[in-house]
């Protein structure tokens, strides 16, 4: 048997209300139509799946194009049926079907699993069915196709109703349309040409399909699917929240069971795509983003928010820490409120302390820079001490430029380090300087003017006052 999945993008997904096309808004991370072709991808090869598209065709193919799905273009929107019959072409070697089942997935259901998609596929050949519909029960099944069974105790299919046609007495039927078939394809390419446009929205109707092969004496059957919240759509921003709600709790779920500890898992924003070791605490209100990576044995605390980081194992990332496209090695510890700005490396037992703002900036093994300051542009060598308050001036107004220090150097609190600038290994820079030379290795360097002291001027100043 070959088997082709299609899966339909080309809606504008008018009741979103945005700009953007439906399947590019984000579920856990990923565009809606990424996550469908995810479970496709692991039914058939990626050069048999047809994703067709046609509102803001051009975004929605670069968007997914890295996945190595084909592209069908449907230029006109003119109902899911539509969708398929421009298919027909792509399906055909001359006049011979190429494949033998065409399973059909929505770029707007997300969380269908892999599993799932294959039991549809095994229900339908061992049915000998036409075509195979993928339902659920649901509690509210407003918005949503009816399927309509020929007795309720077969699974064999008389029509599917949609919303705006059902009569008073199917209104209230809970059993939904998931918009997932499985279809054969010579009864499908034999009879998709007599879909019409006589109903609500003049549109050709691919669930229409079920009526037309019941009366060409074809079969067709539903199959319920195992867990209702796995076919559920997503029409309105509000939809698509409960289902990245649903993806992120899968997420959460998934590396608990792989020995993650993750505290309040509700209140998480876990991307899909992010990896987690075991023995790794993630506490609550954390979002772990994009191609984050976790080590063994790290712990998260509250409130920071990671993206694309990559944290070794035994990292502490204290409350309140914002860190994007950086690497923290083994044993490092940051924050609180710390900020890691893109291109940060801290090396292996490395403190960041609070109120640290880091950005293309490399920390040595053991340096430390725990209070209050600003490294940009900068390379700071092994169990170097950064006092509080330091800031590297890295920028003239014009260009950026870097601060190279050395190993075991001590810069003392509140300098200001004027790039370009090189400090020697070992040099201790006095507090309060201002440094716009080189300083040599195992050097002092002072940058700032004398103290002068008046003994008593206090004093006399009070007592001139108070005459
Ligand atoms: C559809 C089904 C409905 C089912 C529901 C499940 C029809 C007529 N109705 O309704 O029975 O309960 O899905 O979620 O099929 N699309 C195209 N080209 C078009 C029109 C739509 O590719 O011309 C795509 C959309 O981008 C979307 C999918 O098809 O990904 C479904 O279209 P949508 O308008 O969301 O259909 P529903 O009203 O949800
Ligand atoms: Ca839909």
């Amino acid at each position: 048997m070959k088997f082709a999945i299609a899966i339909l993008a080309a809606g504008k997904g008018t009741r979103l209300k945005s700009k953007r096309p439906k399947v590019l808004h984000a579920i856990g991370g990923q565009p809606l139509l990424e996550h469908v072709i995810h479970a496709a991808s692991q039914i058939v090869e990626p050069s048999d799946i047809y994703v067709i598209i046609g509102h803001e065709a051009d975004s929605v193919r670069a968007a997914v194009e890295h996945t190595g799905v084909r592209f069908v273009v449907q230029a006109e929107q003119r109902g899911t049926g539509h969708a398929i019959q421009e298919l027909r072409s792509s399906l055909l070697e001359g006049d011979k079907p190429r494949y033998d089942q065409l399973l059909v997935l929505s770029g707007d259901v997300p969380l269908i699993r892999p599993e799932t998609i294959a039991q549809v596929r095994d229900f339908h050949a061992a049915q000998n069915a036409a075509m195979t519909i993928l339902t659920a029960v649901l509690p509210d099944a407003t918005g949503y196709g009816r399927v309509i069974l020929r007795s309720s105790n077969s699974p064999e299919v008389a029509a599917i109703v949609e919303q705006k046609a059902l009569t008073n007495e199917q209104r209230s039927l809970k059993e939904i349309n998931s918009g997932i078939y499985a279809f054969s394809l010579a009864p499908l390419l034999a009879h998709i040409s007599r879909l019409t446009t006589a109903n609500a929205h003049a549109e050709y109707y691919l669930t229409d399909m079920a009526a037309l092969l019941v009366a060409a004496a074809e079969r067709v059957v539903a199959v319920p699917a195992d867990d209702a919240a796995e076919v559920l759509g997503a029409n309105t921003i509000r939809e698509m929240m409960l289902l990245d709600r649903a993806m992120r709790l899968r997420t959460a779920e998934k590396l608990m069971a792989d020995g993650v500890t993750i505290f309040r898992p509700e209140t998480t924003v876990i991307d899909a795509s992010v990896e987690i070791a075991a023995d790794a605490v993630i506490e609550p209100f954390v979002q772990l983003l994009g191609k984050t990576r976790i080590g063994a044995d790290t712990v998260i605390r509250s409130y920071s928010v990671l993206r694309n980081v990559q944290v070794g194992e035994g990292v502490l990332i204290r409350n309140s820490c914002v860190a994007e496209d950086s690497i923290i090695a083994n044993g490092a510890q940051i924050g609180p409120f710390a900020h890691l700005r893109p291109g940060s490396q801290i090396g292996e037992n490395a403190h960041v302390g609070n109120f640290v703002e880091t950005k293309k900036a490399r920390l040595g093994k053991g340096a430390k820079a725990n209070h209050l300051a600003y490294l940009g542009d900068a390379d700071v060598g092994d169990n170097t001490n950064v006092g509080a308050g330091v800031i590297t001036c890295n920028y003239d107004g014009i260009h950026k430029h870097p601060t190279t220090i050395g190993a075991n150097v001590f810069v003392g609190s509140d300098s200001t380090l004027v790039a370009p600038l090189t400090i020697g290994d070992g040099a201790y820079i006095a507090a309060g300087s201002s440094i716009t030379e080189d300083v040599p290795a195992d050097a002092l360097a002072l940058g700032r003017s004398r103290q002068i002291t008046k003994p008593d001027w206090a004093k006399k100043r009070r007592e001139t006052r108070r005459n």
